[in-house]
C-alpha cells in the first residue's frame, strides 16, 4: 500500500474553535470539558480549546480544558495581541494558535495594514509568547491566496523568532491537491507544518492529504466537518481515509469515531449529516434488494470500511428497493421462518408500502408477517386515554392511561412541550415491565397546510434491542403517541 506521510503525522483538532465558529453554534465551558476528554480519549495530539479573546466564558471553558490535564497539547487561538497571548497563558494554555493574515486581500481590505506591519506585529507576538513560556504555532491566514514568496519570508523570520511550528491556511477552500503539491514542500522545509482547509468546494479532504504527502506533519481538522460555511476538514473522514486508502495506522482509536461524532452533534445541536461519509445515518444503511443481498452475503461487496471499525453497526432498511433475502434476514432476526410463498407475499406487501411513500419500519414489517402468516397475537399494552395540556402560560403537562397484561395504569409527566410530556408520561407507564429509551424521533408533514396528514416515526430501544414504528395522523401528538404504543408493543412482545 501507499505510504507517502511522515512517520508521526499529528491531529489538531479545532473542533472546539473553528468548528465552534459554525454559525449558531456556541458550547459552555463544561461541554467543552466534555468533547475534550473525549478527543483526549480518541487520542488527537492537540486540542485548540477555543479563542482566549472571544469572551470570559471562552477562557473559561480553555482554563478547564488545560486544568483537566487529559494528554494532549491544549492551544488557544490567539491574534497577534499582546493582550490574547497574555490571556491564553493565564489560562493555562500550553500553546498559541498565532493567526496573521497573509494575502494582500486579507491584509489590505480586512486589517487596512501592509505586509510590513503584519510581519512587525507577528515577530512581536511570537517573541512576546515565548516569554510566556508557550509553543507557538504560526498560522498564514488565507495563504492559499497569498503572494507565496512573501509567506515564505514571514514564516522563515518568524522561525527565527521562535516560532515552533508553522500553518497554511485555505481559509475558503480554493486550494486544490495539485497546488498544495507545489506551495507545501518550500514552506515545510522551514519548520513543522500543519495544512488548515476548508470545504467550500468539497476538497478539504482530498487537499488535507495531498499537503501531508507533500510534506506537511499535521492536520487541522474538526468532528463532523464542523466549521465556517461548507465547515473545515472533518477529521472522522481523514482518519478513515488514511487509514483505510493508504494503510496509514494513524494510532487514532477509531472505535470511538461515531460515539464522539455523536456527542458532539449532541452537543452543537448540529445535526449529521446523513449521508455524510463514516457518520451519516445512511454510511452502513442499505436498502436496495441488491446491495442488502450482497452485504448480507460478504459485506465488502458493498462497503469500503466495516461499520464496527468506527464505533457502528450495519443496518437494513426494507421499502421499495428490497429484495427477499433482506427480508428474509430480517424475519429470522426475529424468530419466524415463512416459506417461498409467504416470504413472497410479505415482500410484495412491504414494496407496496415503500412505493405509497412511506418508510417500513419494523413495526410495519412483523404487521405484515404476522398477517400473513395468520399469527394471532394480543398487544401487550393498549392505549385507553391520553390527556394533554399545553399553552403560553402552561407547562406542557400530560397524562396516560394504558392497559398492560390486564392491569390500568396511569402515569403523568410534565415535559419541553407537549409530544415530550405524553411521550414521557408513556414511558413512566410501563416503567414496571421494562425501561424503555426513545433513541430518535422524527416528524414529517405529508401534505401542506396546517391540517397536513403528520408521519412521526420513532426508534426505541430495551435491553439492547432497538425498533423503529411509525404513526401517522393530522394531529402530532396523536400520531406520536401511536407510534411510540406500537413500538412499545413490539419491544415489550420482544
Ligand atoms: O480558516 C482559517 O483561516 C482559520 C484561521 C483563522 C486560523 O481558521
Ligand atoms: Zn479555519
Amino acid at each position: 500500500m501507499n505510504v507517502l506521510f511522515a512517520d508521526n503525522l499529528r491531529f489538531f483538532d479545532t473542533t472546539l474553535r473553528d468548528g465552534e465558529q459554525t454559525p449558531g453554534v456556541s458550547l459552555a465551558p463544561d461541554q467543552k470539558l466534555e468533547i475534550a476528554r473525549m478527543l483526549a480519549e480518541v487520542g488527537v495530539d492537540v486540542i485548540e480549546a477555543g479563542s482566549a479573546a472571544a469572551s470570559e466564558g471562552e477562557r473559561e471553558g480553555i482554563r478547564l480544558v488545560a486544568e483537566a490535564v487529559l494528554g494532549p497539547e491544549v492551544c488557544c487561538y490567539v491574534r497577534a495581541l499582546p493582550v490574547d497571548i497574555d490571556w491564553a497563558a493565564d489560562a493555562g494554555a500550553d500553546s498559541v494558535h498565532l493567526v496573521v493574515p497573509v494575502s494582500d486581500l486579507h491584509i489590505e481590505k480586512k486589517l487596512r495594514k501592509d505586509r510590513a506591519a503584519v510581519c512587525r506585529m507577528a515577530f512581536a507576538a511570537i517573541e512576546h509568547a515565548k516569554e510566556r513560556g508557550l509553543i507557538v504555532e504560526l498560522s498564514g491566514e488565507d495563504a492559499s491566496r497569498a503572494d507565496q514568496a512573501f509567506v515564505a519570508n514571514l514564516f522563515g523570520e518568524g522561525v527565527e523568532r521562535g516560532a515552533d511550528r508553522l500553518c497554511f491556511c485555505d481559509t475558503v477552500g480554493l486550494l486544490t491537491p495539485e497546488r498544495a503539491r507545489e506551495v507545501v514542500p518550500p514552506l515545510a522545509a522551514l519548520a513543522p507544518l500543519s495544512i488548515h482547509c476548508h470545504d467550500d468546494l468539497g476538497f478539504a479532504l482530498a487537499t488535507t492529504v495531498a499537503a501531508l504527502q507533500s510534506g506537511a506533519t499535521c492536520a487541522h481538522a474538526t468532528v463532523n466537518g464542523l466549521g465556517e460555511r461548507a465547515g473545515n476538514t472533518a477529521f472522522e473522514a481523514l482518519v478513515m481515509a488514511l487509514e483505510t486508502l493508504y494503510g496509514y495506522r494513524t494510532g487514532i482509536a477509531t472505535r470511538k469515531l461515531y460515539p464522539l461524532s455523536a456527542m458532539v452533534s449532541r452537543l452543537t445541536k448540529v445535526p449529521l449529516a446523513t449521508q455524510a461519509p463514516v457518520v451519516g445515518e445512511m454510511a452502513f444503511t442499505h436498502e436496495s434488494g441488491i446491495h442488502a443481498h450482497g452485504v448480507l452475503r460478504e459485506a465488502s461487496t458493498y462497503e469500503s470500511l466495516r461499520p464496527e471499525v468506527v464505533g457502528r453497526s450495519r443496518r437494513i432498511l426494507l421499502g421499495k428497493h428490497t429484495g427477499t433475502a433482506a427480508v428474509e434476514a430480517a424475519l429470522a432476526e426475529r424468530g419466524y421462518r415463512p416459506d417461498e410463498a409467504r416470504l413472497a407475499e410479505i415482500v410484495r406487501r412491504i414494496k407496496a408500502l415503500g412505493d405509497e411513500g412511506k418508510r417500513v419500519t419494523d413495526a410495519d414489517l412483523l404487521a405484515i408477517a404476522e398477517a400473513v402468516l395468520a399469527i394471532e397475537c394480543t398487544p401487550v399494552l393498549s392505549l385507553r386515554q391520553f390527556t394533554v395540556v399545553s399553552g403560553s402560560n402552561a407547562i406542557p403537562t400530560a397524562s396516560v392511561t394504558i392497559r398492560v397484561n390486564g392491569e390500568e395504569i396511569t402515569s403523568a409527566s410534565t415535559g419541553t412541550g407537549p409530544v415530550d410530556a405524553a411521550i414521557e408520561a408513556l414511558r413512566r407507564s410501563v416503567q414496571a415491565v421494562g425501561e424503555i429509551e426513545l433513541l430518535e424521533y422524527h416528524v414529517d408533514a405529508i401534505s401542506g397546510g396546517t391540517d397536513a396528514l403528520v408521519d412521526v416515526t420513532v426508534k426505541m430501544a430495551k435491553d439492547g434491542k432497538i425498533i423503529t414504528s411509525r404513526g401517522a395522523r393530522t394531529d402530532i401528538i396523536t400520531a406520536s403517541v401511536e407510534a411510540v404504543v406500537a413500538g412499545m408493543n413490539r419491544l415489550l412482545r420482544d
